[in-house]
């Protein structure tokens, strides 16, 4: 989309979201698994960092970092917009959460000060459709590829995403998001099959005048996903409909939580990278 970058969407959005996308999934669901894999993965053992760390690419204003850092974790976010990061900075325990303002294809680990060097996460994960944002396939490869440099050796990759349900109906459409008497919300997409994009402006009318609130998903099939993961050195651990770890139907599921470990694959590219690189980010 023209004029379309990876600030985009949270420019446009930082002052709604919060208002909009409150009511997404079960987020106390969504925050027990995470810091459940997180603890898991770290393993309570003496480690160079002393609670599980957590990373969130998309990191937006928190609505799961916030409530995530509550628990014993370490939680850090990554994001491309600045006014996402400043609507996560006003909301109480957000002083806990180092972020970065960053492109997640170049994922990093958002310092501390006391960090170890070469510190690693033990968990990463990407929520509501957040990888499918970024613009093509060639960047959700990239990102994956940082992903698995970033984790720990026993780390673990989420990524919550829906699974694609193109119909004739999915093709180009205009729908109304909501309508009160003085201000009108339409949401208009377009479907591109043979690149697997959607592109969509949330139109929202008011007095003020119209405010244009662009989107742009590139989307995967969970298989999809799971090539790119294997190229990166990743592979499926747990597939689940949904963070209460319902059991995942390809026939019926709408969404799915995909949750990766180093495979042999990566625990080879691993140790290669110590011995040619000591100093490699993905420690662990
Ligand atoms: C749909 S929101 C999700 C926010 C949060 N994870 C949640 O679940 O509420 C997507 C977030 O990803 C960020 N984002 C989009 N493209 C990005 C990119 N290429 N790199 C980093 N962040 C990106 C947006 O700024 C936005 O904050």
């Amino acid at each position: 989309m023209e004029g379309y970058d990876d600030a985009t969407y949270g420019d446009r959005f930082a002052d709604v979201y919060d208002e909009w996308f409150t009511e997404i999934g079960d987020l106390d669901a969504c925050v027990e698994c995470l810091a459940t894999l997180a603890t898991s993965a770290h393993g309570g053992r003496s480690r160079a960092t002393p609670r599980p760390l957590v990373v969130e690419l998309g990191v937006g204003t928190g609505r799961i970092a916030v409530p995530l850092a509550e628990r014993d974790l370490d939680v850090r976010g990554i994001d491309s917009s600045t006014a996402m990061i400043d609507a996560l900075r006003l909301k109480p325990g957000a002083e806990q959460i180092a972020t970065s303002v960053i492109d997640m294809a170049e994922a990093m680990i958002p310092p501390q000060p006391d960090d170890p060097a070469g510190v690693a996460a033990d968990l990463v994960f990407v929520a509501y459709n957040t990888l499918f944002n970024l613009p093509d396939v060639a960047a959700q490869r990239r990102c994956i590829q940082r992903v698995s440099q970033l984790l720990s050796a026993t780390g673990r990759f989420v990524v919550e995403a829906f699974v694609p349900d193109i119909t004739p109906s999915t093709g180009n459409r205009v729908t109304v998001r909501s309508i009160e008497a003085d201000r009108l919300v339409l949401v208009a997409s377009v479907l591109d099959e043979e690149q697997q994009t959607i592109q969509g402006q949330y139109v929202d009318i008011s007095e003020q005048g119209i405010r244009l609130r662009p989107w742009h998903v590139s989307y995967l099939m969970p298989e999809q996903l799971d090539e790119i993961a294997d190229e990166a050195g990743l592979e499926l651990e747990h597939r689940w409909a949904d963070y209460t770890r319902e059991p995942f139907d390809s026939a019926t599921s709408a969404h799915h939580v995909s949750v990766y470990r180093t495979s042999e694959l990566g625990r080879h590219a691993r140790r290669f990278r110590r011995v040619g690189r000591p100093s490699s980010p993905a420690g662990g």
